[in-house]
């Protein structure tokens, strides 16, 4: 079973998202929690980005053992010194540099030509690999890059010394055909490239960050970068739950698996969206409120028989613990007599007919019944018999 590396960005690709905010407390927090989900690499942040962001590196850095921590840095000499400053005390200090490679951000953002980029790529990576054992180098805006230049460049920040290299799609403009075509023409054309270990980095524009990062999997990527609740620039990133469930579910067509400590996502994501103020969409992915949720009264019926006939994931699985049958209007007396039954009310089959039919009525006229509904109608009825 091959192993993906998990690379979480929560702590800077995610912070990047607007409105956030996260003070040093909060960070550590974040960061403990994470080692405790089983990251393989925590970006705790952008040292060279400000005093507070330096601070919280630093600190991060110093405190967790389990997972690598790295920071990010521009291909400059002085934002290479102070990550190094903020890092030089983690267990395996590692260093993530990065500079664009599309011909839009070469012609307009960086005013340099290709061999410009690429000397400062070369440069830069060769300055980092004198501090840093670990050097990840990122090709920014990879996905709108001229392939040929893509390999050219990667293959001379290999020779340069970088251990990781890094193809993002920082707009989120790839799809998966693509993004697996890319990965693809860069074992097929670089030289040095088993020498490095090939990372992916999606962003969500086109709602295909999961999808994509799945994609470079198969097409031989061995780390995934992303954020948890898929929290972080514009749309966002990759969700990483996402990423390491579709891992786990699907191990038989991926054959490769996460380190992921599966039973923590749950507390991980309810911490990382209390501390953004990053609400959760009620039906996404794993972590939604809904995502184990059952109310049409087949589903019901049949989860009750066997969770296996509509449940892919089981709840425990990712540390969520509830009742995965949702009372409403599209349930039915299977679920509604079982609900019945755990609440202490074991009835005869007319009483529960009959209750049956009042709780219809009000389900018509109220969203989800609660356990204090059924009450309710039991009592009321039994007062009334
Ligand atoms: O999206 C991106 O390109 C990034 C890089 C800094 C890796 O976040
Ligand atoms: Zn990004």
């Amino acid at each position: 079973m091959q192993k993906i590396n998990l690379f979480d960005t929560t702590l800077r690709d995610g912070e990047q998202s607007p409105g956030v905010n996260l003070n040093l407390q909060e960070k550590l927090e974040i960061a403990k929690q994470l080692e405790r989900l089983g990251i393989d690499v925590i970006e705790a942040g952008f040292p060279a980005s400000s005093k507070g962001d330096f601070q919280s590196v630093k600190e991060i850095a110093s405190t967790v053992k389990d997972s690598s921590v790295t920071g990010l840095a521009r291909s400059v000499t002085q934002d290479i010194d102070i990550a190094w400053e903020a890092l030089k005390d983690s267990a395996e200090p590692r260093l993530h540099v990065f500079i664009a490679t599309s011909p839009i951000h070469l012609e307009h953002k960086l005013k340099k030509t290709p061999e410009q980029v690429l000397e400062t790529a070369v440069e830069m990576v060769k300055y980092a690999a004198k501090k840093f054992p670990i050097v990840q180098w990122s090709a920014e805006d990879a996905c709108r890059s001229e392939l040929p230049f893509l390999a050219q460049i990667v293959e001379a920040v290999i020779d340069a010394g970088a251990k990781v290299v890094n193809i993002p799609d920082t707009v989120g403009y790839t799809t998966p055909a693509h993004y697996g075509s890319v990965f693809q023409y860069l074992k097929e054309n670089v030289s040095n490239i088993d020498k490095v270990s090939l990372s992916a980095h999606c962003h969500d524009d086109l709602g295909l960050a999961v999808a994509n990062s799945l994609a470079a999997i198969e097409a031989g990527a061995t780390q995934i970068e992303g954020t948890i609740n898929g929290i972080g620039e514009r749309a966002g990133n990759a969700a990483l739950e996402e990423v390491a469930l579709a891992l786990n579910i699907r191990k038989d067509f991926y054959q490769a698996e996460s380190g992921l400590v599966l039973p923590e996502i749950k507390r991980t994501s309810d911490l990382i969206s209390k501390l953004t103020g990053m609400t959760i969409a009620p039906n996404k992915a794993i972590v939604g409120k809904n995502a184990f949720a059952h109310e049409s009264g087949i589903h019901q019926d049949g989860v009750l028989k066997n969770p296996l006939t509509y449940e892919i994931i089981s709840p425990e699985l990712v540390g969520v613990k509830q009742n995965p049958i949702v009372l409403g209007k599209h349930s039915g007396r299977h679920a509604f007599r079982t609900r019945l039954v755990e609440l202490g009310f074991v009835l005869e089959d007319e009483q529960a007919n009959v209750l049956f039919e009042k709780f219809k009525d009000l389900a018509d006229k109220k969203k989800d019944i609660t356990d204090d509904d059924l009450f309710a109608l039991v009592v009321h009825k039994q007062v009334n018999h």
